[in-house]
């Protein structure tokens, strides 16, 4: 996935600035802890960099994904059956997609993204190589309640949400997208709706560090775009030379953390505001939850969803979870 920007959602001011860019970028640097909230890394320079990091030896979770949704169709198609509506939360630029379309037999694609003209094209592809599936494609943050068109009303819904997006959320943040997922796919009839989610494993954390800085400096470069964003965009004067990629282990909270390190004390500016760090000071740029089989069904729990069925690839790096909704139940 990569949650490109629009410009149909963006509100910016006299000067072109995007207000709630400069607003979450001057909090975050207000805080002891300085730090960034990860969805400004998807500029169109960060876009094309994520492309790269998966397609990196190191970063496993992509292609892992991937082998999980071309072998297991025939047992996608047995347990979610037929008639489904698909509801793709950030359909991303996508190759998943296909793969789960063509093993079930979808009522109607609904992709959401904030992208508008990204989501168009990607939805256009999609009608071509699918002729006969209603393509339906909402312009929408799903973070927020979404209306979903009224050709959809009536179908059982199927949410699609690949890439362990999931994971970059705090575990309070996590459950109230579960949960408002499931008010968004909720039909006007009786039959539950279900959720097909992709998770990533806790393994060794070399390897988790290693997929999160690789060898070639490429997860290094993402990182450091977004101090550079923050210079071109908020009229920063951010030494970015100064910044180390960092990706860390929290091994209390089972994520990845990335982290821009100062490797000197430095001070700069943003949108005129004065900033300084210490040498060793960081800003946290992003998390990665992974998640254990336990660990995964009680977080989809406490959203109000029953795991079905769950695969992973042959090396289980990675899983990927059939979901069902149910009604809260007075249970001990
Ligand atoms: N959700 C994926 C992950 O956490 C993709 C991702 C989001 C990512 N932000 C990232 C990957 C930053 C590398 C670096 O792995």
């Amino acid at each position: 996935m990569a949650a490109r920007e629009g410009l149909a959602l963006v509100d910016r001011d006299h000067s072109g600035v995007d207000r709630a860019f400069r607003a979450d970028v001057l909090t975050g640097l207000r805080q002891s802890q300085k730090a960034i909230p990860a969805r400004w890394f998807y500029d169109d320079i960060g876009s094309e960099l994520f492309e790269d990091i998966t397609r990196l030896e190191e970063y496993y979770p992509t292609r892992a994904e991937t082998e999980i949704l071309e072998a297991r169709g025939p047992e996608f198609a047995e347990a979610i059956g037929p008639g489904r509506a698909v509801v793709e939360f950030g359909s991303g630029s996508s190759v998943k997609t296909p793969l789960l379309l063509s093993a079930i037999q979808p009522a109607a694609y609904v992709p959401l993204d904030i992208a508008g003209d990204f989501l168009r094209e990607a939805a256009a592809a999609l009608a071509r190589q699918f002729p006969g599936l209603p393509v339906y494609s909402v312009e929408a943050d799903f973070m927020r309640h979404v209306e979903l068109p009224d050709a959809v009303s009536g179908q059982a819904k199927l949410g699609f949400f690949p890439g362990s997006t999931i994971g970059n959320m705090v575990p309070r943040t996590a459950v109230d997208l579960l949960r408002s997922m499931r008010g968004t796919l909720q039909a006007d009839h009786g039959v539950q709706p279900m959720l097909l989610i992709g998770m990533d494993l806790v393994k060794d954390p070399a390897v988790l560090v290693a997929a999160y800085d690789d060898a070639k400096g490429v997860t290094a470069a993402f990182n450091r775009n977004l101090a550079e964003r923050i210079n071109r965009e908020l009229d920063g004067t951010i030494p970015v030379d100064a910044l180390r990629h960092v990706a860390r282990w929290n091994d209390d909270f089972a994520r990845i953390e990335m982290h821009l390190e100062a490797t000197r004390a430095i001070q700069f500016s943003v949108s005129g505001e004065r900033f300084e760090m210490a040498e060793g000071e960081t800003i946290h740029t992003e998390n990665s939850h992974k998640f254990t089989r336990r660990s995964a069904n009680l977080l989809l729990h406490a959203a109000g969803w029953t795991v079905r069925r769950r695969w992973t690839d042959a090396a289980e790096r990675f899983s990927v979870i059939l979901a069902e909704a149910t009604e809260p139940r007075n249970a001990p």
